[in-house]
């Protein structure tokens, strides 16, 4: 297997740039009253982030060949649901958390209204995005991609992960149900993310299986990561308010299983995730040091 490393860095360095340029691009103020609701937007979306999602999408997609311009397009939509799921996570009615990327909420820098539409807006700017023939030229590929996003952002993915978040600091999960509602919050987003990198470069659904895996496993991994973040993080490098989960009741693979099994547990995902790409040469070697920053990550 190829081992080369140094591919990361510069490549967290340039998606980062261009999914700004991109919100930029896509989010003008319109000038007139919903300046306030597109203020927020860009608020929210630009400036900050790892945007490991429009990462993990431009990563997949250059290994079947897909122009960059597609993928970040498909990369901006994922990101949008994403820190749509960020606001919303972030209100008051939720995890009641006042800084994200280092700087306030969107609620508290502009106000609970402003941040459920921004949230409900990026939701929709989303599947626009999407549904653009500007993104593929070819309809079924268009179809299966807001498919693969609603699926994994509903009911069957992030919001369901996010309802049993809160259920669960009520009454208390085993581990098979930590795994499932951790899989359902983060994971089906990062798995969809590396899915629609190989729709866009048609790979046929039975030729994605060792993808798929690699993605559900390196989803388990990046959310053990942050648990062990909000325990052990520091707050300025995260961004984020920390040692807020325990206080809160969440339950995560730390309260189960404790720092240290919870960490062996997410470097053994790793490693089964990166053997997974056994198939793949060099092309697949920015995928596989992605796979190892998501649980050496600091941030
Ligand atoms: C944070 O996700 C929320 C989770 C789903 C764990 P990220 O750590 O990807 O957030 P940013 O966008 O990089 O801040
Ligand atoms: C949020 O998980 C996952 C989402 C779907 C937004 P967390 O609540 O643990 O994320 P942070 O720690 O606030 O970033
Ligand atoms: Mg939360
Ligand atoms: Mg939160
Ligand atoms: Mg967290």
């Amino acid at each position: 297997m190829s081992q080369a490393t140094g591919l990361l860095k510069p490549a967290l360095n340039a998606i980062a740039e261009d999914i700004d340029h991109s919100f930029d691009l896509l989010l003008p103020l319109p000038g007139d009253p919903r300046n306030r609701l597109v203020e927020a937007m860009r608020y929210a979306t630009m400036g900050g982030g790892k945007r490991i999602r429009p990462l993990l999408v431009t990563a997949t997609a250059a290994m079947f060949g897909v122009s960059r311009e597609a993928a970040v397009r498909v990369g901006t939509a994922i990101e949008a649901i994403h820190v749509y799921s960020l606001i919303h996570d972030d209100l008051p009615c939720m995890d009641n958390d006042g800084t994200r990327h280092g700087k306030p909420t969107v609620h508290v820098a502009f106000d609970d209204a402003a941040a459920v539409l921004a949230g409900d807006a990026l939701h929709d700017f989303a599947f626009e995005l999407l549904s653009d023939p500007a993104t593929s030229g070819d309809p079924f590929v268009r179809i299966e991609l807001i498919r693969t996003l609603a699926m994994a952002s509903g009911m069957n993915g992030m919001c369901g992960g996010q309802m049993m978040d809160i259920v669960a600091e009520t009454e208390s999960f085993d581990l098979p149900t930590v795994t499932r509602l951790q899989q359902l919050k983060t994971g089906a987003l990062l798995a969809a993310s590396v899915e629609m990198g190989a729709i866009l470069g048609h790979v046929p659904i039975e030729g994605r299986t060792h993808l798929r895996g690699y993605a559900r496993d390196i989803g388990l991994a990046f959310q053990i990561a942050d648990d062990l973040l909000d325990l052990e993080g520091d707050e300025e490098t995260a961004g984020k308010a920390l040692r807020k989960d325990e206080a809160q009741g969440k339950q995560t693979f730390l309260s189960l299983l404790g720092p240290d099994r919870a960490r062996e547990q997410a470097r053994r995902l790793v490693e089964q995730a990166v053997d997974l790409l056994q198939s793949y040469g060099p092309e697949a070697d920015l995928l596989r040091e992605l796979a190892r920053f998501i649980v050496e990550r600091n941030h």
